[in-house]
Order: C-alpha cells, then sequence, then structure tokens
C-alpha cells in the first residue's frame, strides 16, 4: 500500500521532492508548463505543513554531462512565478556538490530549493548507489511526484527511496493512479480504448492488454494499415510493418475470441504523397495503390465519435492521422470534441492526444489528462512503475 502526504508529517522536515519538469524548452522558452503547473499542490501543501521543498527533476536527455541549453534556471523562473513572490525558490547550478550540500542545508522550512537537471549526473540514469545516496542525504523525507517519469528506474525514482523513508507519493501521483483505477479497474461500461499512433510494434502490449479489459477498441493512425493489410483489405502506399502482420492476425482473432470488438478505419483521406500541401482525396474501402492514407475520412470519423457517445468510459492514446499536418488533423480532433461532448469518464495520455484536446481547447471537459506519456503507456500495458513499486518497499 502506498502512503500519500497525508501520512506524514513535513512540520520542520526537508522533503526531496522527485517531480517531472521536463517540458518543451525552446531558447530558453517554455512552451507547456502543465508538468510544472501540475506540481504545485504537493509543493504547497508541504510548505504550508511547515516543511522544505527540495526539488529535483530530469530536462531532456543530456546524456550525463552538462548542457548548457538543458540547464533548469528558466524552470525555476517559472516555478518561482507560479508559486508567487512570497515564496522563495531557488535554483541550485548542481545536482550534488559543494554547493549543493551547501543549499540543501541552508533550505528552511517555507522555502523551496531546485536542484540542477539530474541528468547532467552520469549516475542518475544508471541508478548510481552514491549518487542515490547523496541525494538522500539533503531531506529527511522522499517525496515522488514525478508521475511521468515513474516507469524509470533511475538514481532519483528508486534509488533515493530505497535510502531515505518516509518515501510517498505526492498529490499528482496520487491523482494520475486513482484516474487510471477509475478507468481500468471498475469502470463505467461500455468501456472503450481509443489507439492510434504510428506503428503496431509500439502498441503491442498496450493491445494485448486491453483485449483483456475493454468491451471495443478504436484504431486509426498509421498502425490502422498493418491491420487492414493483415485482413487483406488494399492499403496503396500507406505506412505498414511488413513484420507486423501476422501480429495483428493474431490480436484480431483474440478479439474475436474475447468478444471485443475492434473497429478500423472504412474510409481514408488519402495523399500522393507524405506532405501537407498535397492532392488528398476521401476514399471508401481499399487505398488505391499509388495513395496513402494519412488520416481518417469522414465516415470513419462519424462512427467513431457514435462510439464514443455509447461509451461508460474512454481511454485515449494517440494520433487518428499525421495530426501534426493541419490537413490531416481532423479525425484526431473529433475524437478530442466528441470527448468533450460526451458524459463519459475520459483519460487521455500522450503527447499527441493531449496536443489535440489543448488545441481544440477543450482540456477543461475531459476527466484527467494524464502528465505521463510512456508511463501513462506502460501504466495501459498492465506494467508496475518502479518508482511507485519503490514507494512500497
Ligand atoms: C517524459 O517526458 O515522458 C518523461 O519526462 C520521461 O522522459 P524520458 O523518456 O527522457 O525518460
Amino acid at each position: 500500500m502506498t502512503q500519500g502526504l497525508a501520512d506524514v508529517d513535513f512540520s520542520g522536515k526537508r522533503a526531496f521532492v522527485r517531480v517531472d519538469f521536463n517540458v518543451p524548452l525552446e531558447d530558453g522558452v517554455i512552451g507547456d508548463d502543465t508538468r510544472i503547473a501540475a506540481a504545485l499542490p504537493t509543493i504547497q501543501h508541504i510548505l504550508n505543513a511547515g516543511g522544505a521543498v527540495i526539488c529535483a527533476s530530469h530536462l531532456g536527455r543530456p546524456g550525463g554531462e552538462i548542457v548548457e541549453e538543458l540547464r533548469m534556471a528558466p524552470v525555476a523562473a517559472r516555478l518561482q512565478e507560479l508559486l508567487g513572490e512570497e515564496i522563495a525558490v531557488k535554483a541550485c547550478p548542481e545536482v550534488v556538490g559543494e554547493i549543493a550540500d551547501a543549499m540543501a542545508s541552508a533550505c528552511k522550512p517555507g522555502e523551496v530549493l531546485l536542484l540542477e537537471n539530474l541528468r547532467f549526473e552520469p549516475g542518475e540514469t544508471k541508478n548510481d548507489a552514491s549518487l542515490a545516496e547523496k541525494l538522500a542525504s539533503y531531506a529527511d523525507v522522499f517525496v515522488q511526484d514525478a508521475f511521468g517519469t515513474c516507469h524509470r528506474s533511475h538514481a532519483s525514482t528508486v534509488g533515493v527511496p530505497a535510502r531515505l523513508q518516509p518515501a510517498v507519493a505526492g498529490l499528482l501521483v496520487d491523482k494520475e493512479l486513482k484516474a487510471f483505477e477509475k478507468a481500468m479497474g471498475n469502470p463505467a461500461k461500455p468501456v472503450l480504448a481509443i489507439v492510434g499512433g504510428a506503428k503496431v510494434s509500439d502498441k503491442m502490449l498496450l493491445l494485448e492488454n486491453l483485449i483483456e479489459k475493454v468491451n471495443t477498441i478504436l484504431i486509426g493512425g498509421g498502425m490502422a494499415y498493418t491491420f487492414l493489410k493483415a485482413l487483406n483489405q488494399g492499403v496503396g502506399k500507406s505506412l505498414v510493418e511488413e513484420d507486423r502482420v501476422e501480429t495483428a492476425k493474431r490480436v484480431w482473432e483474440k478479439a474475436k475470441q474475447n468478444g471485443v470488438d475492434i473497429l478500423l478505419p472504412v474510409d481514408h483521406l488519402a495523399a500522393k504523397s507524405f506532405e501537407p500541401n498535397t492532392d488528398v482525396k476521401v476514399v471508401n474501402g481499399d487505398v488505391p495503390e499509388q495513395r496513402m492514407g494519412l488520416d481518417i475520412g469522414p465516415v470513419t470519423r462519424e462512427a467513431y465519435t457514435a462510439a464514443i457517445r455509447n461509451a461508460g468510459t474512454v481511454v485515449w492514446n494517440g494520433p487518428m492521422g499525421v495530426f501534426e499536418m493541419d490537413a490531416f488533423s481532423h479525425g484526431t480532433s473529433a475524437i478530442a470534441l466528441a470527448l468533450a461532448e460526451s458524459n463519459c469518464v475520459s483519460i487521455v495520455g500522450g503527447g499527441d492526444s493531449v496536443a489535440a484536446i489543448k488545441r481544440n481547447g477543450v482540456q477543461d471537459r475531459m476527466t484527467h489528462i494524464s502528465t505521463g506519456g510512456g508511463a501513462f503507456l506502460e501504466l495501459l500495458e498492465g506494467k508496475a512503475l518502479p518508482g511507485i513499486t519503490a514507494l512500497q518497499a
């Protein structure tokens, strides 16, 4: 049983809070601060309870060395803005070392210290014992609030909680796990999963697990064409993973045996080449030889949105087409809008699906939008997340 913030007396204590501040950053400008905002309730809870907060996150993949563009300074500045001026947020220029030692021991109740990018240290991704030991020495309590990183067995996600107890879940992790439980534990029926994205190979485990749990699966995106090929349909020049055609057939058969309906696109936005401004045609059934399907067509959109209207619970991961090109974003946007209009429990995770929700301005109309990409997917695949298991040890 995982403990939470309510199980800890933070008064006069220092908490090491693992957060996921891995936000999109370009030229020092943060593109989307959702992940920083999502950690505020935990930070505020600890401060209000009389504790000091030492936050740590990775940013990008610097590969164990200092990369100037991946310093945490812009993130610290945004955190300061979000928390307000009355709370002092200090940015530490290193992860561990003499300066970090001094700043961590000087961090007082009511204050926040943000350590430098954890992945500047080569030991972070290797779950190095001495790095974990050092980080653990900075605090009295470990709080895991980096849901998006809980699928990684790194020093800060599993090494520190092995050495620093109590080790508890933060409010964001708690919210994410509860939302997942609501969708997959004892869900309102019928349960619908919408799975998209380019490749079947990326979603194989997910599909196999979903077949055990849901009533219907809607498939879109490039991966649909491997399924259509498996069913002997014409796919033209569409993306097909030839080495997965047999697997797709197996998944199709298994779904049938389990009484799960898999819906595939029946019409397509088909282009002659993979380009934004290209000659696009709606085609029904087989995709012609010289064309490729890059989005679901209007009849499929209608069928998929009707399924959403009738669902009790919908879990969505992955786009229905080449969402980054406007011409092929209609299917993905239609899903976002249908979810917004539906009364179902809606749980969404993954970069493109979440981007589609935000682009259509309907983020407040979802039951839950996960801050996790890979972590969300692994939970849906039925895997245990090491960053959560580490709290129960
Ligand atoms: C994410 O963005 O999914 C998490 O922050 C994990 O990042 P990673 O894939 O680089 O481990």
